[in-house]
């Protein structure tokens, strides 16, 4: 029972949909101090060998309202830091749990996890996709009275897990995309050419930041370091930084979004980050909602 969620381009459009429309109605529910315990009895693990802040807290607290149990494993503490295989972990967690989210780095170990267990498995960020991230996200927009199927989101910085999470996503809901970046951090070219292949929304990659915020409802940023990737060089990032000169190129109205944790004065200034068009606490905030319409779809499915 119940579905893995590992990248974005697994899911239907109407699959998004109603995640989206889960998470409101979970949000409504949450204030009024409410939440169904659909997950009643269940364990689920969160295997990080990343660091989190607020995907794992926001799963964490999610199952618990939900009625379900989170273990959180650090890899280290467990037998995989003394080189048990991940299969075998997969086969051992499987027997325990009834679901495993995972943050590592390469999708094939995510991968790897789900094809050796029989409970779902939901990917919380590779160095390929941050599928509920977007899924989130796309919820903190329509939120915003923007129809997740119809704007243009400008995403600026490194082309990796956020950008390509969005390509994907850009091509089964609909919306239009840029993706700003310099030369050589361009999104992944597999998903690249499955979102072409797809062909519902105009991707456009760009090296000019000030054409790609033109005509966008929203700018996305992220850091330029993503984890795993210390030590790397930012120099060839700062003319994608968001900040108040390029929001000079934009429409009157543009949302800020960033997935935190933000780097004031590399990939946003802190006027813009703190500023009134900037709605990335929410975006933290929603992530719990979100979160639990994840959870909910994948191990009731
Ligand atoms: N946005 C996000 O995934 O944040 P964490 O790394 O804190 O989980
Ligand atoms: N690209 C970032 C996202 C953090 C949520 C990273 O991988 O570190």
């Amino acid at each position: 029972m119940g579905r893995n969620l590992l990248a974005v381009s697994e899911l239907e459009k109407d699959e998004i949909r109603e995640m989206i429309r889960r998470a409101g109605e979970l949000k409504e529910l949450k204030k009024q101090g409410e939440s169904p315990k659909s997950l009643k009895g269940m364990s689920v693990g969160l295997l990080f060998e990343k660091q989190s802040t607020r995907t794992r807290l926001s799963f964490e607290a999610g199952l618990f309202d939900l009625g379900a149990q989170a273990i959180y494993m650090n890899p280290e503490d467990t037998q995989l830091g003394r080189g048990e295989t991940i299969a075998d972990t997969a086969k051992i967690l499987s027997s325990y749990l009834d679901g495993i989210i995972i943050r590592t780095y390469g999708q094939e170990k995510a991968s790897e996890l789900a094809e050796n267990s029989t409970v779902p498995v939901i990917n919380a960020l590779t160095d390929l996709e941050h599928p509920t991230q977007i899924i989130s996200d796309l919820f903190s927009i329509s939120e915003q009275g923007i129809n997740p199927e119809k704007f243009k989101l400008a995403f600026l910085g490194d082309g990796n897990n956020i950008a390509n999470s969005f390509v994907a996503a850009s091509a089964i809901m609909g919306f239009d995309l840029s993706v700003a970046v310099p030369p050589g951090h361009e999104p992944n070219p597999m998903i690249m050419d499955e979102a072409s292949e797809l062909g519902n929304s105009e991707i456009e990659v760009t090296y000019d930041p000030a054409s790609a915020v033109r005509d966008a409802e929203v700018i996305y940023t992220d850091v330029w370091v993503s984890m795993g990737e210390e030590g790397k060089g930012t120099e060839v990032f700062s003319p994608f930084q968001v900040n108040e000169k390029l929001l000079s190129f934009c429409r009157k109205k543009t949302l800020i979004m960033h997935c935190l944790p933000a780097h004031r004065g590399e990939e946003i200034t802190a006027g813009v980050m703190d500023g009134p068009s900037c709605i990335a606490f929410t975006q933290a905030e929603n992530k719990l909602h979100a979160g639990k319409a994840i959870l909910e779809f994948c191990l009731l499915d």
